[in-house]
């Protein structure tokens, strides 16, 4: 009997906090896709991942693999989450998922299981960089478009110019190394631990929560486009203001999703050009979020914010355009998988709590390529993306021995 005590989950923790500090800027923890402190962040895993006798290697997408393989003809099954952050993060969103990984590797190997596991620390889930999430795990299940390497970030700069300052080895990259990203056709199932980033699990006091399905989402960018003017000689009927419109229309996105049935909807990013106080907007730029968990609703609620766009933008003489960035299905999880994970709860004593993820992972691509599973722990105070994002010690000791046990459940029963 493995047993994990609150010293593993504390080092668990404070592993999370020391990763934390490298970012982008002091003070707070922000860690975009290809930045530095990203190889700050691979430096220290892939210590760890040697120090556990397992072979390392960073794919074309920036994704950092190590691989323990007991004998080579073991079970093999990839764990893993992301590392890279959204702005002004917490510490545990994706992080907690790898550094938890790395001690279910080493509990493995203390119990001589006999399963080769990879460890997947995808470089790209939040979508912050080039506005497109899911960029690591999509080139890892065989998803990646290679037209997303024409994607700009703010400074211009594109994926595909990223990938190759990231690798420093221009030659390097292209199809083939895009292709050799591809998890191991052999690799028989995906695991995720993550905080739940919502206030479920704290509500019904409950450590852990088993994942069935994860709810769709779009991303899009709204333009408005108006025209500029002065602002002190332009009467109010005779402007064309593309922020006064791109205000209406984020209040009607707010309004249209609180009438929804579990609809959330946000604006969380805009930008305004020429962004001066002196001169009427003439463009501006929105981040449309939608999700709910039936594709049809997501559909049909994208379609009213868009119409209303339209109408805001006709009604001020002015016009409004879509890009839409991301349509990702809500996708559910193995059911095969999902029962082991709900054993291996029993087993270790631990109701189950069955539930719907409303944030998207790194799982839900990864469910497009194999069996994958995902097992959630409490979120103190419901709190995520946000730098007071917590999770309890004892919470962490728990999700450890259930992904403990529901590895010795594959492997006592790999079909
Ligand atoms: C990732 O955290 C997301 O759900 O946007
Ligand atoms: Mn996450
Ligand atoms: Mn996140």
């Amino acid at each position: 009997m493995i047993a994990v005590s609150l010293a593993t989950a504390n080092h668990i923790i404070a592993e999370c906090w020391l990763l934390a500090t490298f970012s982008e800027d002091q003070g707070q923890t922000t860690r975009r896709f290809l930045t530095p402190p990203v190889l700050q962040v691979h430096d220290h895993l892939r210590q760890r991942m040697n120090a556990l006798g397992m072979t390392t290697h960073t794919d074309a997408l920036g994704n950092l693999r190590g691989l323990w393989q007991p004998h080579a003809e073991s079970l093999r099954i990839a764990i893993g989450s992301h590392i890279d952050t959204v702005p002004n993060a917490g510490a545990f969103d994706g992080v907690l998922g790898v550094v938890l990984a790395l001690e279910l590797i080493r509990l493995a190997q203390l119990a001589s299981l006999p399963v080769a596991i990879e460890l997947l620390a995808f470089s790209e889930e939040e979508g912050v960089r080039f506005a497109t999430p899911f960029l690591g795990s999509r080139a890892v299940a065989g998803r990646f478009d290679p037209a997303l390497l024409q994607l700009t970030d703010q400074d211009g700069i594109t994926l595909e110019q990223a990938i190759r300052n990231f690798h420093l080895e221009a030659a390097s990259f292209g199809p083939a190394s895009l292709e050799a990203a591809q998890l191991h056709p052999r690799t028989r199932a995906f695991l995720e631990i993550h905080i739940e980033q919502g206030p479920v699990l704290e509500a019904e006091d409950l450590s852990l929560g088993l994942v069935t399905a994860i709810v769709g989402q779009t991303r899009c960018a709204l333009n408005f486009l108006g025209h500029a003017n002065h602002a002190g000689t332009t009467p109010m009927h005779l402007r064309r203001d593309a922020l006064a419109a791109a205000a209406e229309w984020t209040l009607a996105v707010e309004s249209i999703a609180r009438e929804g049935q579990n609809l959330v909807a946000t604006v969380g990013k805009i930008s305004a050009q020429p962004n001066a106080a002196n001169v009427i907007p003439s463009q501006v730029q929105l981040s449309l979020d939608i999700r709910h968990s039936d594709d049809a609703v997501r559909a049909a609620s994208l379609r009213q914010l868009l119409d209303r766009a339209e109408a805001i933008a006709a009604r001020r003489g002015i016009q409004a355009t879509c890009q839409t960035l991301l349509d990702q299905p809500a996708i559910p999880m193995d059911p095969h998988l999902a029962d082991r994970l709900a054993q291996a709860l029993a087993d270790a004593g631990l109701p189950l709590r069955p539930m719907t993820s409303g944030a998207g992972h790194d799982a839900m691509v990864m469910a497009t390529r194999l069996p994958t599973a995902m097992l959630f722990l409490r979120s103190p105070g419901g709190l995520s993306h946000h730098p007071d994002e917590a999770v309890r010690p004892a919470d962490v000791a728990n999700a450890l021995h259930v992904a403990f046990l529901f590895l010795q459940r594959l492997v006592a029963s790999p079909e």
